[in-house]
Protein backbone atom coordinates (compact mmCIF):
# COMPACT_ATOMS: atom_id res chain seq x y z
CA UNK A 1 0.00 0.00 0.00
CA UNK A 2 3.12 2.06 0.63
CA UNK A 3 4.14 1.52 -2.76
CA UNK A 4 0.99 2.45 -4.16
CA UNK A 5 0.89 5.61 -1.95
CA UNK A 6 4.29 6.37 -3.49
CA UNK A 7 3.19 6.03 -6.97
CA UNK A 8 0.02 8.23 -6.89
CA UNK A 9 1.84 10.91 -5.65
CA UNK A 10 4.72 10.60 -8.03
CA UNK A 11 2.17 11.20 -10.86
CA UNK A 12 0.62 13.82 -9.15
CA UNK A 13 3.90 15.85 -8.68
CA UNK A 14 4.70 14.98 -12.25
CA UNK A 15 1.75 16.89 -13.69
CA UNK A 16 2.60 20.11 -11.97
CA UNK A 17 6.32 19.81 -12.31
CA UNK A 18 6.45 22.01 -15.30
CA UNK A 19 4.58 24.81 -13.82
CA UNK A 20 5.69 27.85 -12.02
CA UNK A 21 4.62 28.95 -9.06
CA UNK A 22 2.00 32.23 -10.54
CA UNK A 23 0.96 29.37 -12.71
CA UNK A 24 0.07 27.13 -9.52
CA UNK A 25 -1.71 29.64 -7.72
CA UNK A 26 -3.30 31.18 -10.32
CA UNK A 27 -7.36 30.94 -11.01
CA UNK A 28 -7.81 29.86 -14.69
CA UNK A 29 -11.87 29.63 -14.48
CA UNK A 30 -14.17 30.26 -11.91
CA UNK A 31 -15.22 26.45 -12.59
CA UNK A 32 -11.85 24.96 -11.68
CA UNK A 33 -9.75 25.33 -8.39
CA UNK A 34 -6.46 26.85 -8.51
CA UNK A 35 -3.98 23.89 -8.58
CA UNK A 36 -2.15 24.97 -5.37
CA UNK A 37 -5.64 23.88 -3.74
CA UNK A 38 -5.77 20.79 -5.24
CA UNK A 39 -2.30 20.11 -3.64
CA UNK A 40 -3.34 20.79 -0.41
CA UNK A 41 -6.63 19.30 -0.61
CA UNK A 42 -5.20 15.65 -1.46
CA UNK A 43 -3.22 16.12 1.62
CA UNK A 44 -5.78 17.43 3.67
CA UNK A 45 -8.00 14.50 2.82
CA UNK A 46 -5.36 11.84 3.34
CA UNK A 47 -4.51 13.50 6.85
CA UNK A 48 -8.51 13.80 7.62
CA UNK A 49 -9.26 10.29 6.87
CA UNK A 50 -5.59 8.40 7.92
CA UNK A 51 -3.70 10.09 10.53
CA UNK A 52 -6.92 11.74 12.32
CA UNK A 53 -9.87 8.94 11.37
CA UNK A 54 -7.50 6.09 11.61
CA UNK A 55 -4.48 6.55 13.69
CA UNK A 56 -6.33 8.81 15.99
CA UNK A 57 -3.76 11.83 15.84
CA UNK A 58 -3.91 15.71 15.96
CA UNK A 59 -4.22 17.35 13.07
CA UNK A 60 -0.81 19.06 11.93
CA UNK A 61 -2.73 22.37 11.87
CA UNK A 62 -6.19 22.58 12.50
CA UNK A 63 -7.73 25.53 10.30
CA UNK A 64 -6.52 23.50 7.26
CA UNK A 65 -9.41 21.55 7.46
CA UNK A 66 -11.94 24.50 6.42
CA UNK A 67 -9.97 25.39 3.82
CA UNK A 68 -9.88 22.06 2.14
CA UNK A 69 -12.95 21.10 2.55
CA UNK A 70 -14.43 20.60 -0.88
CA UNK A 71 -18.54 20.67 -0.19
CA UNK A 72 -17.46 23.93 2.17
CA UNK A 73 -15.48 26.18 0.16
CA UNK A 74 -17.12 26.25 -3.61
CA UNK A 75 -14.72 26.05 -6.72
CA UNK A 76 -15.04 29.88 -7.44
CA UNK A 77 -13.90 31.22 -4.00
CA UNK A 78 -10.79 28.89 -3.65
CA UNK A 79 -8.88 31.15 -5.15
CA UNK A 80 -9.36 33.73 -2.53
CA UNK A 81 -8.84 31.30 0.70
CA UNK A 82 -5.80 31.63 2.78
CA UNK A 83 -4.81 28.39 1.62
CA UNK A 84 -1.05 27.08 1.63
CA UNK A 85 0.94 28.42 -1.14
CA UNK A 86 3.73 27.29 -3.43
CA UNK A 87 6.20 27.03 -1.16
CA UNK A 88 4.16 25.94 1.74
CA UNK A 89 2.25 23.10 0.33
CA UNK A 90 4.84 20.34 -0.36
CA UNK A 91 6.59 20.77 2.70
CA UNK A 92 2.52 20.02 4.48
CA UNK A 93 2.22 17.05 1.86
CA UNK A 94 5.32 15.41 3.06
CA UNK A 95 4.79 16.03 6.56
CA UNK A 96 1.20 14.51 6.40
CA UNK A 97 2.56 11.71 4.13
CA UNK A 98 5.26 10.66 6.76
CA UNK A 99 2.42 10.99 9.43
CA UNK A 100 0.64 8.39 7.42
CA UNK A 101 3.18 5.53 6.69
CA UNK A 102 3.45 5.77 10.73
CA UNK A 103 -0.16 4.88 11.19
CA UNK A 104 -0.13 2.54 8.18
CA UNK A 105 2.83 0.93 9.87
CA UNK A 106 0.87 0.46 13.04
CA UNK A 107 -2.33 -0.42 12.07
CA UNK A 108 -4.54 -3.97 11.79
CA UNK A 109 -7.14 -4.13 9.01
CA UNK A 110 -10.08 -5.31 11.36
CA UNK A 111 -12.82 -6.98 9.18
CA UNK A 112 -15.29 -5.58 11.36
CA UNK A 113 -14.58 -1.91 11.00
CA UNK A 114 -15.52 -1.33 7.50
CA UNK A 115 -13.46 1.60 6.84
CA UNK A 116 -10.64 -1.15 7.74
CA UNK A 117 -12.34 -4.16 5.75
CA UNK A 118 -10.27 -4.79 2.68
CA UNK A 119 -8.50 -1.78 3.38
CA UNK A 120 -11.03 0.65 2.42
CA UNK A 121 -9.81 3.48 3.68
CA UNK A 122 -6.94 3.06 1.27
CA UNK A 123 -8.53 2.42 -1.68
CA UNK A 124 -10.45 5.29 -1.02
CA UNK A 125 -7.61 7.65 -0.21
CA UNK A 126 -5.44 6.24 -3.78
CA UNK A 127 -8.89 6.61 -5.75
CA UNK A 128 -8.97 10.12 -4.30
CA UNK A 129 -5.91 11.20 -5.23
CA UNK A 130 -6.05 9.40 -8.72
CA UNK A 131 -9.06 11.48 -9.52
CA UNK A 132 -7.88 14.86 -8.49
CA UNK A 133 -5.54 14.45 -10.87
CA UNK A 134 -8.41 14.10 -13.59
CA UNK A 135 -9.17 17.48 -12.37
CA UNK A 136 -5.96 18.85 -12.21
CA UNK A 137 -5.33 17.64 -15.95
CA UNK A 138 -8.82 20.07 -16.87
CA UNK A 139 -6.80 22.85 -15.97
CA UNK A 140 -4.08 22.13 -17.65
CA UNK A 141 -5.71 22.05 -20.99
CA UNK A 142 -6.41 26.11 -20.16
CA UNK A 143 -2.53 26.63 -19.80
CA UNK A 144 -0.88 28.02 -21.96
CA UNK A 145 2.55 26.18 -23.68
CA UNK A 146 1.85 23.56 -21.00
CA UNK A 147 4.54 20.75 -21.62
CA UNK A 148 4.11 17.32 -20.68
CA UNK A 149 7.03 15.86 -18.54
CA UNK A 150 6.45 12.85 -20.17
CA UNK A 151 3.70 11.82 -22.77
CA UNK A 152 3.10 8.15 -23.63
CA UNK A 153 2.86 7.88 -27.77
CA UNK A 154 1.51 4.49 -27.51
CA UNK A 155 -2.07 5.00 -27.55
CA UNK A 156 -1.88 7.64 -30.80
CA UNK A 157 0.03 4.67 -32.20
CA UNK A 158 -2.95 2.32 -31.97
CA UNK A 159 -4.17 1.00 -35.33
CA UNK A 160 -8.18 2.03 -35.73
CA UNK A 161 -10.25 -1.07 -36.95
CA UNK A 162 -12.86 -1.60 -39.33
CA UNK A 163 -16.45 -2.46 -38.68
CA UNK A 164 -20.18 -2.06 -38.29
CA UNK A 165 -21.07 1.41 -37.41
CA UNK A 166 -23.48 0.10 -34.51
CA UNK A 167 -23.37 -3.67 -32.54
CA UNK A 168 -26.10 -5.18 -30.90
CA UNK A 169 -27.05 -5.98 -26.88
CA UNK A 170 -29.24 -8.80 -26.13
CA UNK A 171 -32.09 -7.76 -24.18
CA UNK A 172 -33.17 -9.49 -21.19
CA UNK A 173 -31.75 -9.65 -17.32
CA UNK A 174 -28.42 -7.91 -16.84
CA UNK A 175 -26.59 -7.37 -13.47
CA UNK A 176 -25.73 -3.97 -12.58
CA UNK A 177 -23.64 -2.16 -10.64
CA UNK A 178 -20.29 -3.35 -8.30
CA UNK A 179 -20.29 -6.72 -6.69
CA UNK A 180 -19.86 -7.08 -2.69
CA UNK A 181 -16.12 -7.94 -3.65
CA UNK A 182 -13.36 -5.50 -3.72
CA UNK A 183 -13.37 -1.84 -3.62
CA UNK A 184 -16.23 0.22 -4.95
CA UNK A 185 -18.12 3.40 -4.06
CA UNK A 186 -21.25 3.31 -2.28
CA UNK A 187 -23.04 4.59 -5.05
CA UNK A 188 -22.06 1.45 -7.52
CA UNK A 189 -23.85 -0.15 -4.95
CA UNK A 190 -26.13 -2.54 -4.29
CA UNK A 191 -25.56 -4.80 -7.81
CA UNK A 192 -29.05 -5.63 -9.06
CA UNK A 193 -30.68 -6.85 -12.05
CA UNK A 194 -32.79 -4.63 -15.14
CA UNK A 195 -34.32 -6.10 -17.69
CA UNK A 196 -33.27 -4.53 -20.93
CA UNK A 197 -35.24 -4.19 -24.45
CA UNK A 198 -32.53 -5.50 -27.18
CA UNK A 199 -30.64 -2.43 -28.56
CA UNK A 200 -28.09 -1.35 -30.54
CA UNK A 201 -25.16 0.70 -29.45
CA UNK A 202 -22.12 2.73 -31.52
CA UNK A 203 -19.10 0.02 -31.98
CA UNK A 204 -16.92 2.97 -31.38
CA UNK A 205 -17.23 7.01 -29.71
CA UNK A 206 -18.41 9.44 -32.28
CA UNK A 207 -15.53 10.63 -34.27
CA UNK A 208 -14.22 14.34 -34.85
CA UNK A 209 -15.24 13.41 -38.81
CA UNK A 210 -18.68 12.96 -37.51
CA UNK A 211 -18.98 15.67 -35.44
CA UNK A 212 -17.87 18.06 -38.02
CA UNK A 213 -20.51 17.17 -40.79
CA UNK A 214 -22.83 17.67 -37.54
CA UNK A 215 -21.88 21.17 -37.06
CA UNK A 216 -21.53 21.66 -41.01
CA UNK A 217 -25.17 20.63 -41.04
CA UNK A 218 -27.00 21.83 -37.77
CA UNK A 219 -24.92 24.85 -37.43
CA UNK A 220 -24.39 24.14 -33.70
CA UNK A 221 -21.09 25.12 -31.42
CA UNK A 222 -18.36 23.56 -31.90
CA UNK A 223 -16.77 21.65 -28.78
CA UNK A 224 -14.65 23.68 -26.23
CA UNK A 225 -11.13 24.11 -27.36
CA UNK A 226 -12.56 24.26 -30.86
CA UNK A 227 -11.49 27.54 -33.64
CA UNK A 228 -11.77 27.81 -37.38
CA UNK A 229 -8.74 27.54 -39.12
CA UNK A 230 -9.43 30.51 -41.49
CA UNK A 231 -10.02 27.79 -44.17
CA UNK A 232 -13.69 26.25 -43.46
CA UNK A 233 -11.28 24.04 -41.18
CA UNK A 234 -11.22 23.19 -37.53
CA UNK A 235 -8.16 23.85 -34.85
CA UNK A 236 -8.10 22.83 -31.51
CA UNK A 237 -6.04 24.86 -29.10
CA UNK A 238 -5.97 23.00 -25.72
CA UNK A 239 -2.91 24.05 -24.01
CA UNK A 240 -2.06 26.75 -26.19
CA UNK A 241 -1.76 25.22 -28.97
CA UNK A 242 -2.93 25.07 -32.40
CA UNK A 243 -3.32 21.75 -33.97
CA UNK A 244 -5.51 20.72 -36.94
CA UNK A 245 -8.38 18.37 -35.45
CA UNK A 246 -7.71 14.83 -36.24
CA UNK A 247 -10.99 13.72 -37.93
CA UNK A 248 -9.97 9.92 -36.66
CA UNK A 249 -10.42 10.78 -33.13
CA UNK A 250 -13.25 10.61 -30.66
CA UNK A 251 -14.92 14.23 -30.45
CA UNK A 252 -14.18 15.32 -26.72
CA UNK A 253 -14.87 17.85 -24.67
CA UNK A 254 -18.87 18.39 -25.62
CA UNK A 255 -21.53 18.81 -23.12
CA UNK A 256 -24.59 16.76 -22.09
CA UNK A 257 -27.19 18.83 -24.64
CA UNK A 258 -24.17 18.88 -27.17
CA UNK A 259 -23.83 14.83 -26.82
CA UNK A 260 -28.08 14.50 -26.63
CA UNK A 261 -28.26 17.07 -29.96
CA UNK A 262 -26.22 15.20 -31.73
CA UNK A 263 -27.27 11.63 -30.95
CA UNK A 264 -30.86 13.15 -32.26
CA UNK A 265 -29.37 14.60 -35.33
CA UNK A 266 -27.86 11.35 -36.01
CA UNK A 267 -31.35 10.16 -35.57
CA UNK A 268 -30.04 8.12 -32.88
CA UNK A 269 -30.24 8.61 -28.93
CA UNK A 270 -28.04 8.32 -25.67
CA UNK A 271 -27.90 4.99 -23.86
CA UNK A 272 -29.05 4.70 -20.42
CA UNK A 273 -26.58 4.05 -17.52
CA UNK A 274 -27.86 0.72 -17.55
CA UNK A 275 -27.43 -0.10 -21.49
CA UNK A 276 -24.09 1.42 -21.51
CA UNK A 277 -22.73 -0.98 -18.59
CA UNK A 278 -24.29 -3.44 -19.97
CA UNK A 279 -22.98 -3.28 -23.73
CA UNK A 280 -19.16 -2.58 -21.45
CA UNK A 281 -19.60 -6.34 -20.22
CA UNK A 282 -16.21 -7.53 -20.85
CA UNK A 283 -14.06 -4.52 -21.61
CA UNK A 284 -10.32 -4.56 -20.04
CA UNK A 285 -9.16 -1.90 -19.02
CA UNK A 286 -5.86 -3.04 -19.16
CA UNK A 287 -6.07 -2.62 -23.04
CA UNK A 288 -7.64 0.93 -23.08
CA UNK A 289 -5.99 4.32 -23.12
CA UNK A 290 -6.06 5.33 -19.55
CA UNK A 291 -3.48 6.68 -17.07
CA UNK A 292 -3.08 10.39 -18.30
CA UNK A 293 -0.09 10.01 -19.88
CA UNK A 294 -1.15 10.08 -23.60
CA UNK A 295 -2.73 13.62 -23.54
CA UNK A 296 -5.40 12.69 -25.85
CA UNK A 297 -7.33 9.93 -27.14
CA UNK A 298 -6.17 7.13 -29.19
CA UNK A 299 -8.06 6.91 -32.52
CA UNK A 300 -11.86 5.79 -32.72
CA UNK A 301 -12.10 2.26 -33.32
CA UNK A 302 -8.77 1.46 -31.91
CA UNK A 303 -8.09 -1.47 -28.92
CA UNK A 304 -10.47 -3.74 -31.65
CA UNK A 305 -8.70 -7.10 -29.66
CA UNK A 306 -10.02 -6.08 -26.47
CA UNK A 307 -13.98 -4.96 -27.13
CA UNK A 308 -16.49 -5.80 -25.34
CA UNK A 309 -18.89 -8.90 -25.43
CA UNK A 310 -21.27 -7.19 -27.88
CA UNK A 311 -18.30 -6.02 -29.91
CA UNK A 312 -17.83 -2.72 -28.74
CA UNK A 313 -14.22 -1.00 -28.41
CA UNK A 314 -13.11 1.87 -26.27
CA UNK A 315 -15.85 1.55 -23.84
CA UNK A 316 -13.11 2.01 -21.08
CA UNK A 317 -10.52 4.94 -21.67
CA UNK A 318 -10.49 8.07 -23.99
CA UNK A 319 -13.20 9.64 -23.42
CA UNK A 320 -15.98 9.64 -20.51
CA UNK A 321 -19.64 8.76 -21.99
CA UNK A 322 -22.55 10.69 -21.55
CA UNK A 323 -25.81 8.25 -20.94
CA UNK A 324 -29.05 9.84 -20.78
CA UNK A 325 -29.75 8.56 -17.05
CA UNK A 326 -29.74 11.23 -13.87
CA UNK A 327 -27.19 10.18 -11.19
CA UNK A 328 -29.74 8.67 -8.92
CA UNK A 329 -29.56 5.75 -6.13
CA UNK A 330 -29.85 2.13 -6.76
CA UNK A 331 -32.90 0.64 -5.22
CA UNK A 332 -31.02 -0.65 -1.53
CA UNK A 333 -28.94 2.69 -2.07
CA UNK A 334 -26.41 2.95 1.36
CA UNK A 335 -24.12 6.21 1.63
CA UNK A 336 -20.78 5.15 3.12
CA UNK A 337 -18.29 6.51 4.28
CA UNK A 338 -19.98 9.79 4.23
CA UNK A 339 -23.11 11.23 2.52
CA UNK A 340 -21.31 14.03 1.00
CA UNK A 341 -19.30 11.47 -1.55
CA UNK A 342 -22.47 11.01 -3.49
CA UNK A 343 -25.59 11.00 -1.97
CA UNK A 344 -26.07 14.65 -1.69
CA UNK A 345 -25.31 14.89 -5.88
CA UNK A 346 -28.45 12.53 -6.30
CA UNK A 347 -31.32 14.18 -8.03
CA UNK A 348 -32.53 15.06 -11.28
CA UNK A 349 -29.36 17.69 -12.02
CA UNK A 350 -26.49 15.83 -12.74
CA UNK A 351 -25.99 13.25 -15.92
CA UNK A 352 -24.30 10.20 -15.35
CA UNK A 353 -21.05 9.28 -17.26
CA UNK A 354 -19.33 6.29 -18.27
CA UNK A 355 -16.34 4.47 -18.97
CA UNK A 356 -13.31 6.78 -17.87
CA UNK A 357 -10.89 8.63 -20.22
CA UNK A 358 -7.33 9.06 -21.31
CA UNK A 359 -6.76 11.86 -18.28
CA UNK A 360 -8.66 9.01 -15.84
CA UNK A 361 -6.30 6.83 -14.22
CA UNK A 362 -6.26 2.83 -14.86
CA UNK A 363 -6.84 1.68 -11.20
CA UNK A 364 -10.10 4.08 -10.82
CA UNK A 365 -11.93 2.81 -13.51
CA UNK A 366 -14.45 -0.56 -13.83
CA UNK A 367 -17.53 -1.00 -15.47
CA UNK A 368 -19.60 -0.32 -12.62
CA UNK A 369 -17.95 2.93 -12.24
CA UNK A 370 -20.07 5.94 -11.97
CA UNK A 371 -19.19 9.40 -12.96
CA UNK A 372 -21.86 12.41 -12.58
CA UNK A 373 -21.74 16.26 -13.95
CA UNK A 374 -24.05 19.04 -14.84
CA UNK A 375 -25.38 18.50 -18.61
CA UNK A 376 -24.02 21.97 -19.44
CA UNK A 377 -19.91 21.44 -18.62
CA UNK A 378 -17.36 20.54 -21.03
CA UNK A 379 -14.28 21.38 -19.37
CA UNK A 380 -14.42 17.76 -18.46
CA UNK A 381 -13.35 14.92 -20.88
CA UNK A 382 -16.76 13.88 -22.48
CA UNK A 383 -17.15 12.10 -25.50
CA UNK A 384 -20.08 10.53 -27.24
CA UNK A 385 -21.77 7.14 -28.14
CA UNK A 386 -25.10 6.71 -29.43
CA UNK A 387 -27.91 4.15 -28.61
CA UNK A 388 -30.70 2.73 -30.93
CA UNK A 389 -33.78 0.96 -29.95
CA UNK A 390 -33.25 -2.81 -31.63
CA UNK A 391 -36.65 -2.46 -33.06
CA UNK A 392 -35.88 0.58 -35.36
CA UNK A 393 -32.43 -1.10 -36.81
CA UNK A 394 -29.13 -0.38 -36.98
CA UNK A 395 -27.41 0.83 -40.01
CA UNK A 396 -30.28 3.47 -41.85
CA UNK A 397 -30.46 6.99 -40.45
FE1 LIG B 1 -11.53 15.79 -3.26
Amino acid sequence: MAGRLEEARRHTLRLIEPLTEEQLNRVYDPILSPLIWDLGHIANFEELWLVQRIGGREPLRGDLGELYDAIEQPRKIRGELPILKADEVCPYMEQVRERTLEVLGGIELDPENPLLADGFVYEMLLAHEHQHNETMLQLLQMVESYEPVEVDRGPASEPASEGDEMVLVEGGPHEIGATVVGFAYDNERPRHRVELEPFWIDRTPVTNADYMAYLEEAGAEPPMYWERDGEGGWVRTAMGRKEEVDPRLPVIHVSWHEADAFARWAGKRLPTEAEWEAAAQGADRKRANLDEMSFGPAAAGAYADAASECGAVQMLGDVWEWTSSDFTAYPGFEAFPYPEYSEVFFGDEHKVLRGGAWATRRDVIRTSFRNWDLPIRRQIFAGIRCARDESEGAQES
